[in-house]
């Protein structure tokens, strides 16, 4: 399986358009010390040819101009190699891209029961594109099921959504989150077997949240905060990490502790928000991912399991 990191950064982006964070001035400063990155996307291939995005954040253009296996071929007038959009949750980071995709055929979005409400209630996506492309919903499937492309053919991908914790979007209007408001996937190469999972909405961990992060040859995960109150302490925001739904990388209760011991052959952060200094490439927090065998994702990034 081809895994290409379109868009590393959290909602915003980094550097977000109407921010002067240290993080933000530095990225638009001093491009040795930082690079940007659009918000939260991935693509996956097991034969190079058909791909899956994982989320459709509002810089999907951009990263499907950024990819040749995404355009067009050469011999199609329109086409695309996108075959499908497996959604995690329905925060607009990772949903306001579904719009852009109208001009292409129906939209195949895979995800759970709560997303497709909040996508349903909230957004109005189905409402809107029915207009345009029209869309065709999957409940991801619970256990390892056959991926199919937009024909019905197989990937050569398996997938499995879990539910993990967190929350429903704000526009959801505060309603208490069900379960399955945000959730994992996991992809696996029916050929080399190799296997993926990917949690970049995580606002803790559990049980089950363990136990798929310790099976897997890959894992891509929410690094959206270094630590809890870095929105309050830089002065951008008014909630904590634990408000927002994302656990910490650092510290001892933060996911880095965790990632440390486990047994993936890769691990790397994804959804980062520009607050956190793990961004900076010669920043403690930067060396100390390094020295825990964890990569800070960078747009562009692949991997191949
Ligand atoms: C999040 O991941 O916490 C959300 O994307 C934040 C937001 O959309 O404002
Ligand atoms: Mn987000
Ligand atoms: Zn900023």
């Amino acid at each position: 399986m081809r895994v290409r990191l379109l868009g590393t950064a959290a909602g915003g982006g980094f550097p977000q358009w109407n921010c002067n964070c240290k993080g933000c001035r530095t990225v638009r400063q001093h491009p040795d010390q930082a690079i940007p990155r659009t918000q939260s996307c991935v693509t996956v291939s097991a034969d190079n040819e058909h791909w899956f995005l994982l989320n459709a954040p509002p810089d999907i253009r951009i990263q499907i101009e950024s990819f040749a296996p995404l355009l067009p071929s050469g011999k199609t007038l329109r086409g695309t190699g996108v075959e499908a959009v497996l959604v995690t949750n329905a925060d607009l980071d990772h949903t306001l891209g579904l719009f852009t995709l109208r001009e292409g055929g129906p939209l195949s979005v895979y995800t759970s029961p709560p997303v497709a409400q909040a996508l349903i209630e909230g957004l109005g996506v189905p409402q809107v594109l029915r207009s345009y492309c029209g869309m065709e919903w999957h409940d991801a499937p619970g256990s390892l099921t056959h991926l199919t492309l937009a024909n019905g053919k197989p990937s050569g991908l398996l997938m499995a959504a879990f539910p993990v914790p967190g929350k429903w979007p704000r526009y959801m209007g505060g309603q208490t989150s069900p379960e399955g408001s945000a959730m994992g996937f996991r992809l696996v190469d029916e050929k080399t077997g190799g296997k993926l999972v990917f949690i970049p909405d995580l606002a803790s961990t559990d049980s089950l949240v363990a136990k798929e992060m310790g099976d897997c040859d890959l894992l891509l995960i929410d690094g959206t905060f270094w630590t809890e109150r870095e929105m309050i302490e830089q002065g951008v925001g008014a909630l904590t990490a634990t408000q927002m739904a994302h656990w910490i990388v650092g510290g001892p209760s933060g996911s880095l502790a965790v990632l440390k011991g486990l047994k993936a052959r890769k691990k790397a952060y994804v959804h980062i928000n520009n607050t956190n200094p793990m961004l900076l490439e010669g920043s403690k927090e930067r060396s100390e991912v390094s020295a825990a065998g964890v990569e800070v994702g960078m747009d562009g990034m692949e991997f191949s399991i």
